[in-house]
């Protein structure tokens, strides 16, 4: 019998549509995704009524449970990893939707079961047929899974309800791996059924550069070459590899960081405005600039790149050990903790304007921001100020930890002497709208409940992102690095990374806190 339960009258108003009926199915359900962002981020939409009251969750993992083990653990683990406030009501309500099959991801039983299970589960929470299946597995499954998906028809759209598969990264390990995930997932599968996440989309902070330069009429004039020097991205990291030693290793920072995340940044800074906000009109957009991103030749990724591994050092004023002496990674490791790179957009917009990018672990900070620095005004008309101290303008987007905006001019210093000084106005989102506790899987799971696939990955975005450090890797690989370690961790990165920019002439601009 089909249940219509009512959400408890706790749940706060929404602000948006609620999701579609439908039930997700979670592959890697008892791994630290689940329980540190999915299952918060979902229990976050029920609170905003954004989730659907035909919802159901069914998870899939190796060890045998029941559902009513696996109600017990949820319920232990929110206790940890919930973002706000719990509502009793709310969460029975929504843990009485948790259900669980057991079994291998390459074992044929596993979907014939999964496939019963959902039928089950369908008609008691009437999801209308709708079925997503999230990946939070190790990436070697995700091809095979949707194959074994589609043989039992799982993935068969038909009598109007929709099967979504959302994919984590790493999609792929270079670009031959990633065009092939893609061939393998496309021969049974629709590209319009593919959801390729990059949580950096999740955070409204990346979400709001968008906001800001095309609902606002005075960035837009000035953002383009005319006006704009140089932009610097930095993703910076005080955690070191913790547990993920074995995956990390080979895989680097470039890799784990750059065509994903870091590429997130730059397209969403110099993308043409769109002629919408239709899922492919935003992505077209952020695919020129993809395509336009001038590709590396070997001597440019000599000049224009640096890798470095973090050794020994203070953190906080605590001794923490060297990247080769992490758990997982070998003590000759040569993989790289830290990138940094000087790229160019070849459009008419970008041309001969650089993005500089960077991101690293054991950083001295946790700071991830988007500088824009403004050209100098073109004629000094200030004596008492040394050139050298009159800093030029610079718009920065802070993403996180703080979250807002900031622009930073040239000001008058009190007194009879015409004397220059630096100020900042500040924009903090938590000022004007509050904290809204979230994990930054909430946008993204309610967009694929919803069907709305503008801040996923298209197949052709991933294969032109790995385009780009492709080269890199290749000369990266073949010439092996010598000096490794070459920062000590709570350092910006190793001192080839402020030469790059010196080169330029230009610094990268460090936030400590
Ligand atoms: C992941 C990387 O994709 O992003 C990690 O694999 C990294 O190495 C993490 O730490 C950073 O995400 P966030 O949201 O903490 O900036």
């Amino acid at each position: 019998m089909a249940q219509t339960e009512v959400l408890p009258a706790t749940a706060k108003p929404r602000v948006g549509r609620t999701g579609d009926p439908c039930v997700m199915v979670i592959f890697g359900f008892t791994g630290d995704l689940t329980r540190r962002k999915l299952i918060p981020a979902l229990y976050n939409l029920a609170t905003q009524q954004l989730l659907s009251r035909e919802f159901a969750v069914i998870g899939v993992g190796r060890s045998p449970m029941s559902d009513d083990d696996v109600r017990k653990k949820v319920t232990e683990d929110f206790k940890q990893f919930a973002t706000g406030t719990v509502d009793n009501d709310l969460w029975e309500w929504f843990v009485r939707r948790m259900n669980y099959v057991s079994g291998d991801f390459d074992d044929p039983a596993t979907y014939d079961k999964l496939k019963e299970t959902l039928a089950k589960v369908d008609q008691e929470h009437n999801s209308h047929g709708n079925y997503f299946f999230y990946l939070a597995t190790a990436p070697n499954f995700f091809g095979d899974i949707v194959e074994r998906l589609a043989k039992v028809a799982l993935m068969t759209e038909e009598n109007g309800h929709w099967r979504r598969v959302i994919v984590e990264k790493p999609f792929g390990h270079d670009l031959d791996s990633a065009k092939a995930l893609n061939q393998q997932l496309l021969k049974v599968a629709s590209e319009h059924q593919i959801y390729r996440i990059d949580h950096y989309l999740g955070k409204e902070t990346v979400q709001n550069i968008l906001a800001l330069r095309f609902a606002n009429g005075i960035f837009e004039p000035i953002w383009n070459r005319r006006y704009i020097d140089h932009v610097q991205i930095s993703v910076a990291e005080t955690v070191g590899v913790e547990k993920r030693g074995g995956y990390y290793d080979g895989a680097g920072a470039l890799r784990d960081m750059v065509p994903n995340h870091i590429m997130q940044l730059i397209t969403l800074t110099a993308m043409e405005p769109p002629i919408s906000f239709e899922a492919n009109a935003v992505r077209d957009e952020q695919a020129k600039i993809l395509h336009a991103i001038q590709p590396f030749s070997s001597e440019d990724v000599l000049s224009k790149t640096v890798r470095g591994q973090y050794g020994e050092g203070p953190m906080n004023n605590q001794p923490v050990p060297a990247y080769r002496s992490e758990d997982g990674v070998p003590p000759d490791s040569r993989t790289e903790t830290f990138v940094a790179m000087r790229l160019l957009i070849d459009n008419w917009r970008w041309a001969g304007v650089p993005f500089f990018l960077r991101t690293g672990k054991r950083l001295p900070c946790r700071n991830t921001h988007v500088v824009i620095q403004f050209r100098r005004a073109p004629f000094m008309l200030f004596r008492e100020t040394q050139v050298e101290d009159m800093m030029p303008n610079q718009l920065v987007l802070h993403i996180q930890p703080e979250e807002g905006i900031s622009l930073r001019f040239a000001a008058k210093t009190p007194g009879p002497a015409m004397q220059l000084g630096e100020v900042n106005m500040d924009f903090a989102y938590a000022d004007y709208f509050g904290v809204v506790p979230s994990t930054g899987y909430e946008r993204l799971l309610h967009d694929c409940m919803t069907g709305d696939a503008t801040l996923f990955q298209r197949a052709d975005m991933v294969e032109a992102g790995w385009s780009i450090v492709n080269p890199v890797l290749d000369v990266w690989k073949a010439l092996p690095p010598r000096t490794f370690p070459n920062y000590p961790a709570g350092a910006w990165g190793p001192k080839e990374s402020d030469e790059l920019m010196e080169r330029d002439g230009r610094r990268w601009r460090n936030f400590e806190k």
